[in-house]
């Protein structure tokens, strides 16, 4: 209720500009460090330039994660539906995988991001699981730097380092 009220008051302002003459800004929010994982893909399945752009099919199918809080491995159920943009050539990564931590929880994960000058991605991290000892994961706003390592005939390996934005939501429940 009183998140409501504060949206309402909020809007309220932003409709009057009461609060855009005041230019008093939050601190910004700390990153706390999640993991490092090294995600093990399939070459490139094929490409297909469709409406959206040329999407490709990528198979995640293995690798492991590494963290303070979280550890454990990559399942060999997952892929990157990347999509290229024809008119910059920024490549977007679209992913849908699974992790399962060391002591058993299954979590879903979603990621997104374009393409770097540098070779590497930036990534937006979406978590979900049913586990209540990972359940924290559900709330948090998670970024990931994705960097190549290497390439065999067989496939490629990639290193993705997580952080979350510091939040009271991030306490798992008891
Ligand atoms: C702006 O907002 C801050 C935080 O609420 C307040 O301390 C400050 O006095 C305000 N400044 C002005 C010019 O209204
Ligand atoms: C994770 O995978 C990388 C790359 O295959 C490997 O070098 C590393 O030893 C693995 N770490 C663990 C904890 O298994
Ligand atoms: C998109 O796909 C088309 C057809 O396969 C190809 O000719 C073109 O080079 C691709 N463009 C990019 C930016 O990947």
């Amino acid at each position: 209720m009183q998140f409501l009220t504060g949206i309402l008051l909020l809007s309220a302002g932003l409709v009057t500009g009461s609060l855009s003459s005041n230019t008093t800004t939050q601190s910004p929010p700390s990153l706390t460090f999640l993991y490092t994982a090294y995600v093990d893909c399939l070459p490139n399945i094929y490409t297909s330039y469709g409406p959206f752009g040329n999407r490709t099919t990528i198979p995640i199918v293995g690798g492991n994660f590494t963290g303070p809080r979280m550890s454990g491995r990559i399942l060999d159920v997952g892929a990157d539906w990347g999509l290229t943009d024809v008119q910059t050539g920024i490549f977007s990564a679209d992913t849908r995988y699974n992790l399962q931590t060391d002591d058993g929880a299954n979590i879903f994960i979603r990621t997104s991001g374009p393409s770097q000058p540098s070779g590497g991605l930036q990534l937006r991290i979406l978590f979900e699981t049913g586990d209540a000892r990972y359940y924290w994961l559900n709330n948090v706003i998670a970024v990931g730097v994705l960097s190549p390592v290497s390439t065999t005939d067989d496939g490629f390996t990639l290193r993705i380092d997580a952080w979350h934005l510091d939040s009271e939501l991030a306490a798992p429940r008891s």
